[in-house]
């Protein structure tokens, strides 16, 4: 039986790998190789990446890949991507091209604010709260003057403090919304240090202020954290182009155009249908937020929250038909930063950013909120023309040849013949068993 164990994060790298392999990997010879396989050579750059988190025995390689043509603003870019998803980059460059053809992209940013909360208990007279928040105020600014002084230089900082009473949802519930101009940084390390710091002169203030004599009435902060719920931090990107444009071989374009809005409407009112829209949204923008080191799980939780901003579940990508135009365009919200964190320091992020022009925090916004309407883009239009699993399947041969291990010649064979066929897992293999007898 495997027994816990304590002080693992002490032991060296090796180490740590022998206790893997003798108590979870018995079963195979190869794990170790396995792990080692993967790391660098260059003894400095696998430190990097094993002082990146805890207990580092390997890393995990995803394929960073280019979608070029994208036109934003009258700007050329070529995206970079990390998805393991076969099609994500094939789409991403096809959309990309196909408005490249009819104008591009037009993205703006409509608001850069963060925000957070600390939250607290309070069980004595609204009045007295209300009175101690008032006074308190200008004390919980004074004291992150020394964590705000560089942002402050550069002309953010801490915008507005309120007090917000939620005690009627929650008994003694309430908390001081804080809101944040984070410029080029994400911006989640400088607000929760602020944050913490006005908590705690918070509750010291508390103990001298006279309308809180008994113990039992002074505020007793829970937490203090920023929201990744990030609805005052909004981007919006847009295209648009003649119905007829939007002609296929197969379709006119007035029939792509009325099918393509009525998807739109279909996402906008049923979650089932809406959380694969965004899903397919976020493959494009989860992909440009990897590929230049940001944190992905933030902005999927305050992108998705947004989808539910109604009380309902519904699409972040909205269409139109009018005058014989058809318009499409995503809002949403995307809390990312272009300094700080991992965007200095893995060697791949910084190259992306590179690849990007060394964009600030507003223009990654607009090409992040132009990937998902790409990719939003690419899927709908499929899914409403030939189905997705034609392209997919195509994006997806070479994973299913690897996977049966098909050697140089019978890929090329494989390529050659599915050029003209519908590609199925069992058909990739009696076409390989065919040609291996
Ligand atoms: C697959 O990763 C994404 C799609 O399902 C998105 C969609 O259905 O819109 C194709």
């Amino acid at each position: 039986m495997i027994q816990p164990i304590s002080g693992f994060s002490k032991k060296t790298k090796a180490e740590k790998i022998e206790w893997l392999a003798e108590n979870y990997l018995q079963n195979n010879p190869n794990s170790v190789q396995i792990l080692e396989n993967y790391w660098n050579d260059n003894p400095s750059l696998q430190q990097l990446h094993d002082d990146f988190i805890e207990n580092t025995i390997s890393n995990y390689y995803l394929p960073f890949g280019i979608a070029p043509n994208f036109l934003i603003n009258e700007k050329l870019y070529a995206l970079p991507m990390v998805t393991e998803e076969s099609s994500v980059v094939a789409a991403a460059s096809n959309a990309a091209k196909f408005w490249l053809e009819r104008g591009g992209f037009k993205a703006e940013v409509i608001s850069t604010e963060k925000n957070g909360q600390i939250h607290f208990n309070f069980f004595g007279s609204e009045k007295s709260i209300e009175d101690f928040f008032e006074i308190v105020k200008p004390k919980l600014r004074d004291s992150i003057q020394a964590i705000e002084k560089n942002m402050k230089a550069r002309g953010g900082g801490l915008l507005e403090l309120s007090l917000v009473d939620k005690s009627h949802i929650l008994e003694g519930y309430f908390y001081i919304h804080a809101t944040f101009e984070t410029l080029d940084a994400m911006g989640a390390n400088f607000i929760n240090s602020c944050l913490e710091q006005m908590a705690q002169t918070f509750e010291e203030e508390a103990r001298n202020f006279e309308k809180f004599q008994q113990k039992e009435t002074f505020p007793e902060v829970v937490m203090s954290i920023l929201s990744n719920y990030v609805p005052e931090c909004l981007v919006r990107a847009e295209v648009s182009c003649k119905v007829e444009e939007l002609t296929t071989k197969q379709y006119e374009g007035k029939q792509v155009a009325e099918k393509f809005v009525r998807a739109i409407e279909i996402a906008k009112t049923e979650t089932r249908r809406a959380v694969t829209h965004n899903k397919g949204i976020m493959n494009g923008i989860d992909a440009v937020v990897l590929a230049t080191g940001n944190d992905f799980r933030a902005v999927e939780a305050g992108v998705h929250a947004y989808a539910a901003r109604n009380s309902y579940y519904g699409s972040l990508t909205h269409a139109k038909i009018e005058d014989g135009v058809f318009t499409f365009w995503i809002e949403l919200p995307l809390a990312v930063g272009t300094v700080g964190g991992l965007t200095s320091l893995h060697p791949l992020t910084k190259l992306a950013f590179e690849i990007l022009q060394k964009p600030y925090a507003k223009q990654l916004m607009k090409i992040l909120a132009v990937a998902g309407l790409a990719q939003n883009f690419a899927a709908v239009r499929s899914l409403v023309t030939t189905g997705i699993q034609k392209g997919h399947m195509k994006m997806h041969l070479m994973n299913i040849l690897n996977q049966l291990n098909a050697t140089k010649d019978e890929k090329n064979e494989a390529l050659e013949y599915y050029k003209e066929n519908a590609v199925s897992h069992s058909s990739v293999v009696s076409f390989l068993e065919n040609l291996r007898s």
